[in-house]
């Protein structure tokens, strides 16, 4: 079984992912958050993203990196800056510094938030962050790429959508992924021979989706779970607006509007 670090492992996609690797690989798990209880194949080793010297500790002998540790919602400048920014470029130099070659980096919608809903986007438009969340996002996929052309660093980016047992309101009925087909997209990223930078959108089988992961696809990507299935229970709990016109506009819903000064034009 290949080894493999998974950092943010006590968060909640990283709880759903180990049951979903637990027979696949030798998981190395890390977190600035202890974590006790521990499966067979699994280890822990405690570490800070923000931290060089912990980066380089956790990242030593595994074959390969799944990056969940970070910040995940919208926050204060400079614990996005420690968790996020630095993390990030820490996470990517100490995979160079220990001869690591693949990282899946868990990337976000909203380093896309403010693209319309009605644009189809694949992996190529510019980025438009909705927040200094999205911005760091963004840098993070701007380090993957440096460490695929200059250090032989390979990554898949995948720019999640919402990770979640089944979508809960209209916004991720678009932008939902079932943990199964999330562990199925970071498997390919770990496993595919060719992979060297490439992002992907993270997202299950979904009828109302806005994006093209034609990407995802090309690498393997088969999705078995739709949003589609769950549809007429979310809209029957849910209004199909939000009374927020910014939000049900764009992408990046309410993260869009938050801070968003006073703009009639808009
Ligand atoms: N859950 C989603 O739907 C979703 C959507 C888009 C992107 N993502 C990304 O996927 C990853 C996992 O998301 P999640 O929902 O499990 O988030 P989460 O907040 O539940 O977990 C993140 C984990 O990272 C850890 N962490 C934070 N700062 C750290 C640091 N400086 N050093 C070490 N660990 C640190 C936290 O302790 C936490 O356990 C995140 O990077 C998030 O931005 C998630």
């Amino acid at each position: 079984m290949k080894s493999i670090l998974m950092t943010g492992a006590t968060g909640g996609v990283g709880t759903f992912l180990r049951k979903e690797f637990a027979n696949r690989y030798r998981l190395r798990l890390s977190d600035m958050r202890p974590l006790t209880t521990l499966g067979a194949s699994e280890s822990f080793m405690a570490g800070d993203c923000a931290s060089l010297d912990d980066m380089l500790r956790v990242t030593e002998g595994v074959d390969g990196i799944i990056h969940l540790g970070g910040y995940s919602v919208e926050g204060p400048w400079e614990t996005i800056l420690q968790s996020n920014i630095i993390g990030a470029y820490n996470l990517y130099e100490a995979a160079r510094r220990n001869g690591v070659k693949r990282v899946i980096f868990a990337t976000s919608n909203h380093a896309m938030g403010f693209y319309k809903r009605t644009a189809r986007i694949d992996h190529t438009p510019y980025p438009r962050p909705d927040g200094r969340y999205g911005l760091s996002k963004m840098f993070g996929e701007g380090v993957a790429s440096l460490y695929a052309d200059k250090y032989d660093v390979s990554s898949l980016c995948i720019r999640i959508g919402n990770a979640a047992m089944q979508p809960i309101d209209v916004r991720r009925l678009s932008i939902w992924i079932s943990p199964r087909d999330l562990a199925q997209l970071i498997g390919i990223g770990l496993e595919h021979p060719d992979i060297r930078f490439a992002i992907v959108y993270g997202a299950s089988d979904n009828a109302r989706g806005w994006w093209d992961n034609t990407n995802a696809q090309c690498l393997g990507y088969r999705p078995v779970d739709r949003s589609e299935d769950f549809a007429a229970e979310v809209l029957r709990a849910h209004p199909a607006t939000t009374g927020d016109a910014i939000a049900d506009a764009h992408q990046g819903g309410a993260f869009c509007t938050a801070e968003m000064v006073e703009n009639p034009a808009k």
